[in-house]
């Protein structure tokens, strides 16, 4: 497939790159064409990076860097911003909607680490390694096969059926564990796993528990005390999700009375801000306890793979249009049309607007080809396809519109 042809061209097209994101972003960008990078290895903030931004078409950071209203606002050339991390804090998302500027972001690239270190625990707590290997370092052999056991056959609960849980399922019965489901929506089940459709049935179904839900207020304390005390045979509990989502104080207090026997925990309700900081928990040296430092996504390939994700939905977003995955102006999912011009008009969502965009047409006897709508509360966002020699005069009118925010000839 031949890369499109933009009315910008690629190599006046500013692209920053910060805090040393992934090579596989640098290599796609070069790779379509792109050659106007600029890479910084570490975060920008002040005036350094609103001067680094004043011709920037794109920015791309990770966690560190604010992009806040003000720094938007300045940055008047930005069309794109490329959050290369799972989340979007550090974006003001509101001004970047209200400006016009797509955010893109890569929720779901680290999927496949989550799940592969959910199995790695699950199997280490059934055959009780924590304790075994605390022993070893201590100078103790101990090699009593009591409460050792393999994974084979056994019942595995999935809490939170997405993404990750549907991965988990996956995993989890190439090794031949049973896989049980319980999701606040209906969910297609992957392979032979079954869906419980109560809490309640799915823990005293299972041997072992672990949790993929959201971060939400229904999702807050989910195992608190009382569904802690639906553990009762010595059940193992792995939460790789958020770290409000147990009570930790219940959770140690199960462990204590060996009604739950292992427990993984990769999050907590209070995590260190930097490795200055010191991790402090009530689960430590607790028997059968894996804590890890919230690192289940934190993989090579993770890097990687949101650097293919994020640079792709940019280059796709610059090139067509196409806004889906937006995490501020409205999404648009465009077909690629061939021999015509792709104008795109981003605009206040305030009643006229489209009827203006409606008269030019009509006015300027435009022959549309296509024509594409989304609108969020604030923006709409217009998408038309028309044909070439029409698209000068219509791009001056557009310009015009009140309540524009934006407006670009793609091709
Ligand atoms: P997702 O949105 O794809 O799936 C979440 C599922 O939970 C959905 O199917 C939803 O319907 C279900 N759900 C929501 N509320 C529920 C409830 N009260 N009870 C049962 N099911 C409920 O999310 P994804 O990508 O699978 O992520 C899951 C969790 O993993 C998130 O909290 C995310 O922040 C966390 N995560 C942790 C990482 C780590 O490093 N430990 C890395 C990546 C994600």
């Amino acid at each position: 497939m031949s890369p499109l042809k933009t009315s910008f061209p690629k190599d006046k097209m500013k692209i920053v790159l910060l805090e040393n994101i992934s090579q596989s972003a640098l290599d796609s960008f070069t790779k379509a064409g792109y050659t106007h990078i600029e890479q910084h290895t570490g975060a920008l903030s002040g005036e350094e990076l609103d001067t680094v931004l004043k011709d920037a078409k794109v920015v791309c950071v990770r966690s560190k860097t604010q992009l806040t209203e003000e720094v938007i606002t300045k940055a008047k050339k930005l069309v794109a911003i490329g959050c290369f991390c799972i989340g979007t804090n550090q974006v003001d998302l509101e001004a970047a909607n209200k400006a016009g500027v797509c955010v893109f972001n890569a929720p779901f690239s680290n999927t496949r680490s989550v799940a592969e270190l959910v199995i790695a625990s699950a199997i280490m707590l059934i055959r009780r390694i924590p304790d075994k290997n605390r022993a070893a370092h201590a100078g103790e052999w101990d090699k009593d096969s009591t409460n050792a056991h393999e994974i084979r056959g056994k019942r595995l609960g999935v809490v939170g059926y997405g993404h990750i849980g549907s991965q988990v399922s996956i995993l989890a019965e190439a090794i031949g564990l049973r896989v049980f489901y319980y999701d606040v929506e209906n969910k297609l089940p992957l392979g032979n796993a079954e869906e419980i459709s109560d809490l309640k049935s799915l823990i005293e179904h299972c041997d072992i528990l672990t949790l993929h839900v959201p971060g939400t207020k229904q999702t807050q304390n989910l195992f608190d005390e009382q569904v802690l005390n639906w553990f009762q045979k010595g059940q193992l509990l792995v939460n790789m999700s958020r770290g409000d989502v147990v009570d930790i104080s219940a959770l140690k207090e199960a462990l204590e009375e060996k009604r739950i026997s292992g427990a993984a925990i990769d999050v907590f309700p209070e995590e260190p801000k930097n490795k200055d900081e010191m991790f402090t928990s009530p689960l430590q040296n607790v028997s059968n306890v894996i804590l890890t430092p919230h690192i289940g996504g934190s993989t090579e390939e993770a890097q990687w793979n949101i650097g293919l994700d994020v640079s792709s939905k940019l280059i796709k977003y610059i090139e067509s249009g196409a806004s889906l995955g937006s995490k501020s102006i409205p999404e648009l999912s465009l077909p690629k049309m061939e021999d015509t011009h792709r104008i795109l008009h981003i605009h206040k969502n305030v009643s006229g607007v489209l009827s203006e965009i409606n008269s030019i047409i009509s006015k300027l006897d435009v022959n549309i080809l296509g024509q594409y709508l989304s609108t969020n509360l604030e923006v709409g966002y217009v998408v038309l396809d028309i044909s070439k020699n029409d698209s000068l005069d219509t791009l001056k009118e557009f310009k015009r519109i009140d309540h524009t925010i934006k407006v670009r000839i793609l091709y």
